[in-house]
């Protein structure tokens, strides 16, 4: 795909899907796009958009290509791990409830994973679990609780599976005590508003399909919605080689903690947007 064809692709998904692909890496954008539009064996990208104009059906699974949205609970158990024994314990010495913010939660399961480690390390207590994500889809299947096939599962203990899971014909779904701990909401990172406040935010694999200027405006708006102290937990496969430049300390490859000194609320006018439901 040229340079003029992405435009007009661009122009396109932004009208069906209100997805802005200007935020996202251009390169690895048009490969993955040149490779899914071909599938379809039609002539030029126009022929594509009208096929997808007509079929609700397209559309969705246009949506889903773009949004990427594969998940599974306790991703990189390691890093969970270390969230468990390393990060939660003094966060919860510090508060009373965390405030924590899943961003780009995809089907909820990372979300929950935290629900779940919360659950056991200081049961009796209330915490706030917001999780957002752009596709309204996913968002409703997280909500749900599920269903999970098993190899979204296949990190969760044996234990955990028994406490946590309901089983649903060869299928999981969290049980609806732990359910009632996540707010799920629509939000789209790169255009609505952030709240701030939170003791831990998670992101992970999402802000790596972003452009490089993205990033780092997402880095700075994550920072501004961290209280002092506060902690971003990142992917496996994403780094912040400049993060002490950019107001956060490095605990390990995929934790951040926001230095003292920092501000608590975004000094930013708070852009407009369609805001957390
Ligand atoms: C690969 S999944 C990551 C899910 C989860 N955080 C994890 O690591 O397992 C990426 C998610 O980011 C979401 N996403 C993509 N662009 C977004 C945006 N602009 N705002 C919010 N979420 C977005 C996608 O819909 C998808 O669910």
């Amino acid at each position: 795909m040229n340079a003029e064809e992405f435009t007009y692709v661009k122009k396109k998904i932004r009208e069906l899907t209100q997805f802005d692909l200007d935020n996202y890496g251009h390169n690895q954008m048009i490969r993955r796009l040149d490779g899914y539009i071909m599938r379809f064996k039609v002539q030029n990208v126009a022929q594509y958009f009208n096929l997808v104009k007509h079929d609700k059906n397209e559309l969705e699974k246009l949506k889903k290509f773009l949004t990427i949205n594969v998940s599974e609970f306790f991703r990189d158990a390691a890093q969970f791990r270390l969230l468990q024994d390393e990060i939660l314990p003094p966060l919860l010495q510090n508060n009373l409830g965390l405030n924590i913010w899943s961003a780009g939660c995809s089907n909820g399961a990372e979300a929950y994973s935290v629900a779940m480690l919360l659950d056991r390390q200081s049961p009796y207590r209330k915490h706030r679990i917001l999780a957002t994500d752009i596709d309204q889809a996913i968002v409703n299947h997280a909500a749900a609780g599920g269903p999970y096939g098993a190899a979204e599962v296949r990190n969760v203990p044996k234990q955990l599976l028994e406490k946590y899971f309901t089983k649903d014909g060869g299928n999981f779904r969290v049980i609806e005590r732990i359910r009632n701990k996540v707010n799920f909401g629509l939000h789209d990172l790169t255009r609505d508003p952030f709240e701030d406040n939170f003791d831990l935010i998670i992101c992970r694999n999402v802000v790596i399909y972003f452009s490089t200027e993205t990033k780092k405006i997402l880095r700075k708006k994550f920072l501004d919605s961290l209280k002092v102290h506060g902690i971003l937990f990142i992917g496996a496969t994403e780094t912040m080689l400049d993060a002490k430049d950019n107001g956060f300390q490095r605990l390990s490859a995929c934790f951040y903690r926001k230095k003292s000194g920092m501000p608590e609320k975004s000094q930013e006018p708070v852009v407009s947007g369609r805001g957390i439901k």
